[in-house]
């Protein structure tokens, strides 16, 4: 039986995601820092899929919190197959406005939990040649994102990162796929201190679409998806361009975007 690991599977895409693997009767690993909510994400997959789930909360944004996590996987004995890096967040608003540790902490979560894990978890999958890692990326790997300059970096080292990796291990048997969706409804926006997306809430996709798209890519060993036409050509728009041009247009849109004071660390 296969075993899934899901990070950030206490709300949104990733609950979405968990329920694309459960569907398919995985093993799953659930992982955030709201252990209440997780248990409730638990209950649910084990009614409707009859699969076993394993809870683990901790902070990834502290390196022990990823060292417990994997300490957590060898006591309970479990070899996981597929890695899920889909915990992230985001923070709308002047950089040299925005709370320093905040912005750290993001750098943590988005960039370096993802690495150690991924660093952590790959030797298994290769000494059993079987695996593989989905990155929940973002439009926002490819342009710059003034105003929200930290998040817009942090995907472009996701998007970079599972790029190169992908093209490393494509004879080892161990998959890599990126999910790079646009704006999706879940509680991202207000944990970013995004308010209206205006024009952009209107084309949200909703999580169980996103997460069906990127598995369905990674099942059929796609290298990157973005789902929606309108985000997958903005992706296109966002290399062709200047930065010169897009840092000023994604700008624009960022700003729109602000409604209150910088976001405050939970
Ligand atoms: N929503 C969008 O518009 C959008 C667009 C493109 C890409 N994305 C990406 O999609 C991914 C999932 O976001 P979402 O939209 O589903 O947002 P979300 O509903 O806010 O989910 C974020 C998840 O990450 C977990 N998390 C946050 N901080 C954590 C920490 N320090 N340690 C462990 N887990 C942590 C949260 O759980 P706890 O709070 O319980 O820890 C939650 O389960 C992110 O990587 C985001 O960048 C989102």
């Amino acid at each position: 039986m296969e075993t899934v690991l899901i990070t950030g599977a206490s709300s949104g895409i990733g609950v979405a995601l968990a329920d694309c693997f459960a569907a398919d009767g995985a093993r799953l690993v659930l992982v955030a820092r709201r252990n209440e909510r997780l248990q409730v994400v638990a209950d649910d997959l084990r009614r409707k899929f009859g699969v076993e789930v394993h809870v683990c909360a901790v902070d990834l944004a502290d390196p022990a919190g990823v060292r417990e996590l994997c300490q957590a996987l060898e006591q309970r004995h479990l070899n996981v197959d597929v890695l899920v890096n889909n915990a992230g967040f985001g923070i709308l608003g002047p950089f040299q406005e925005s709370d320093r540790q905040l912005q750290l902490k993001m750098v943590a979560l988005n960039v370096a939990a993802l690495t150690d894990l991924t660093h952590r978890l790959l030797p298994p999958m290769l000494a059993r040649r079987r695996g593989g890692i989905l990155n929940v990326s973002s439009v926002a790997a490819y342009p710059p994102g003034p105003w929200m300059a930290v998040y817009y970096a942090t995907k472009a080292y996701v998007q970079s990162f599972s790029d190169a990796l992908w093209y490393e291990l494509k004879a080892t048997g161990i998959q890599v796929t990126t999910l790079s969706p646009g704006p999706v409804k879940t509680e991202f926006a207000s944990r970013s201190g995004v308010g209206s997306l205006g024009l952009l809430d209107r084309n949200a996709m909703s999580a169980p679409r996103v997460a069906q798209a990127g598995y369905r890519a990674y099942r059929a060993g796609r290298r990157t998806t973005t789902p929606g036409w309108g985000n997958w050509a903005g992706t296109i728009l966002s290399r062709c361009l200047p930065r010169a041009l897009i840092a000023p247009l994604v700008g624009r849109i960022q700003m729109r975007k602000r409604t209150g004071p910088n976001r405050k660390p939970d």
